[in-house]
This record gives structure tokens, C-alpha cells and sequence, in this order.
């Protein structure tokens, strides 16, 4: 199967395309960023995912049977009209190519941001059927990218299945939500680190995790929802310092205050049932992918691996 994957040159994108090459997969990437060495064995082509020209053209000259695009602003403060451009008109030009050229089936990534605080849904799992209620710049261009997809099933009959990743998490993470990450890779660097609230709430799921479940819904010919949450572990900040503190006893990881966070916390219980029952998705003990990210900073910086314990 051949998989096109703009924005394969990010976080998610370069670990999703050797999952597809190690199946036999063939992989092309667009982006405009150049392509990062994991994702050796993939074409790679310059193409910019808000001209749709560049768009088509990939498009129409690999003629894949996936077409996944990973290509986002992650955050919400860029001017409206450089996000929208990147988010909403990236996306459009996505589905549009899609449709012309008869791609069989396209993905994109929504996030667990669609669904705004965890307040207004009580102490409960979101599901994929729950309001969306979020409201940041982020969460409504995500939104209105579900729209967009529907809008193509519906007129169209296009093939358009979207994830929704929770807190990913990796070492080499940079946009998005990173205090989680921070909270493992500062204390793997021997630096202390501090953060407002004890108490505030993530759902983190490994970078690895996420790139499975793009590589095995990618497989999928015609899913049967349109949307999946991937779902993650929930814990606190202070949980996560305390289980980032069983491997390095003297982490540095101070809290501003012991309370408060939660209530001001993103969506953080989520229902993945979609996915598990569907695509026998399981995902690693989350302490021994703490111990992985521990780990891989370890070894960036000419430290010797920690044990399991
Ligand atoms: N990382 C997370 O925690 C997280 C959580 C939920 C959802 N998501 C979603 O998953 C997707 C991928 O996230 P990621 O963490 O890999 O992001 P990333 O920023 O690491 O990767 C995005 C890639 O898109 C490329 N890109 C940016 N502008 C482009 C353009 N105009 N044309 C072509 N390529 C362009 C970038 O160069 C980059 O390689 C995004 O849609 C993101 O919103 C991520």
C-alpha cells in the first residue's frame, strides 16, 4: 500500500512512517521541513500543505491509497489568519485532494483539545459522541476540521477518519502541551523544574503509542466511525513527578501550589473503547514509558540507561 503523509517530517509523523515501511508499506512525506533520519526509506517531496497546487499535485503524481495529514500549528497564538491558512485551509485542501483524485481513504489528526475542560463533563470518560466544548483557537480549528470531514463524507462519500490523540508524549517533543514532558526529560537532564499546580491533570500517551494507532487505522480501508479518541493515562503532575522520582530519586520537581489545578485541567479521562475494540489497540505500562523517555534523554546526553527497577 502506498501512504502519502504530509507533515511526516514531526513528532508523530516520523516515527508513523518506518511503522509503515517495517509492514512494507510504501511511504511518501511532504512538508516543509526537511526529512529527520528516522524516516529514512521514505520519498520525501518539498510541498507546502496551504497551496493547493503543491497539494494536488503530491497528491495526483503519488495517486496513494492513504493520504494522512499531520501538518498543524499546535497552539493557539498564532494571528488568525497565519492559523487559519495552516489549519483549517491545510485541511480543506487535503479533503479537496482526496476527493479529486479518488484517494480510497484519508486520515487527519483532531486532538483531545476538541473537547475543551474536563469541567464540563464532570468526573467521567469523554467519549467521541460528547460535545465538543472547547474554545481556544486550537480546539476550534479542530472542531471545525471534524466538520469539514463529515461535510466530505456526506456530499461526497469521501473516506475521512480522524484521530484524536490525547497528551502525546515523547523526548523529543516541542509544541503542544510539554509540561508533562518537561516533568520527565528535566530531571533525566539532572535539571530542576517547576510548575504552577500539583494537581493539574494530563492524559499522556507515548509518541509510539500514537504512531501505532495512525499505522494500524491507516490500514483500515473503511473504519467504522469517522472519529477515535486514542485515549491515554490519566495522572496528575504531582503522580507523574513521583513516578518520574522512582528512577531518579533527587529529581528537582517543585509545585507552586498543591491545588487548583484540577478544576482548570483539559479534557483528561477519556473513553478509547472505539479504538481497542476495533483496532486491538494496547499501549505499554505508562512507568515503563517514562522509563523509555528517561531513558532516550539519558542517552543524548552520554548517560548510561537506568534499569526497570
Ligand atoms: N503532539 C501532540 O501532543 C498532539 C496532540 C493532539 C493532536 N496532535 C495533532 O497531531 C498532528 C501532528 O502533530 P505533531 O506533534 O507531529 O506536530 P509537529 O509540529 O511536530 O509536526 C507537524 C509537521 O507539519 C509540518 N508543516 C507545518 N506547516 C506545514 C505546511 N505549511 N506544509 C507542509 N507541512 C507543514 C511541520 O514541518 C512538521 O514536520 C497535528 O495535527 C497535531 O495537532 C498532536
Amino acid at each position: 500500500m502506498k501512504v502519502l503523509i504530509i507533515g511526516g517530517s514531526g513528532f508523530i509523523g516520523r516515527r508513523l512512517i518506518p511503522l509503515l515501511l517495517a509492514r512494507g508499506d510504501e511511504a511518501v512525506s511532504m512538508d516543509i521541513a526537511p526529512p529527520p533520519a528516522l524516516t529514512e526509506g521514505a520519498a520525501f517531496r518539498r510541498g507546502d500543505v496551504r497551496q493547493f497546487d503543491e497539494v494536488i499535485a503530491a497528491v495526483a503524481e503519488t495517486r496513494p491509497d492513504r493520504l494522512v495529514n499531520l501538518a498543524y500549528h499546535i497552539g493557539s497564538d498564532l494571528p488568525p489568519q497565519v492559523a487559519f491558512k495552516l489549519n483549517v485551509l491545510g485541511m480543506q485542501n487535503v479533503f479537496e485532494a482526496a476527493r479529486l483524485v479518488g484517494v480510497p481513504h484519508t486520515l487527519y489528526a483532531s486532538s483531545l483539545a476538541v473537547s475543551g475542560l474536563q469541567s464540563h463533563f464532570g468526573e467521567r470518560p469523554v467519549t467521541e459522541e460528547d460535545p465538543r466544548r472547547g474554545t481556544l483557537q486550537y480546539a476550534m480549528h479542530k472542531i471545525f476540521n471534524e466538520f469539514q470531514a463529515q461535510d466530505y463524507r456526506e456530499k461526497h462519500g469521501t473516506v475521512i477518519t480522524g484521530i484524536r490523540p490525547a497528551n502525546v508524549t515523547g523526548p523529543d517533543k516541542l509544541f503542544g502541551s510539554v509540561d508533562h514532558v518537561h516533568c520527565i526529560t528535566a530531571p533525566a537532564r539532572g535539571q530542576p523544574v517547576s510548575f504552577p499546580y500539583r494537581d493539574a491533570m494530563r492524559c499522556p500517551v507515548h509518541v509510539d503509542d500514537v504512531a501505532e494507532v495512525f499505522a494500524r487505522v491507516t490500514a483500515a480501508e473503511r473504519p467504522k466511525h469517522a472519529v477515535y479518541a486514542t485515549g491515554g493515562h490519566t495522572i496528575s503532575l504531582g503522580e507523574l513527578a513521583a513516578m518520574v522520582r522512582e528512577f531518579i530519586p533527587g529529581a528537582e520537581i517543585r509545585f507552586e501550589h498543591e491545588t487548583g489545578g484540577r478544576e482548570k485541567s483539559g479534557n483528561y479521562l477519556i473513553d478509547n473503547r472505539r479504538l481497542v475494540e476495533e483496532f486491538g489497540v494496547q499501549y505499554a505500562p505508562f512507568r515503563a514509558r517514562v522509563l523509555q523517555i528517561i531513558n532516550a534523554v539519558r542517552a543524548e546526553t552520554g548517560q548510561k540507561p537506568l534499569a526497570a527497577g
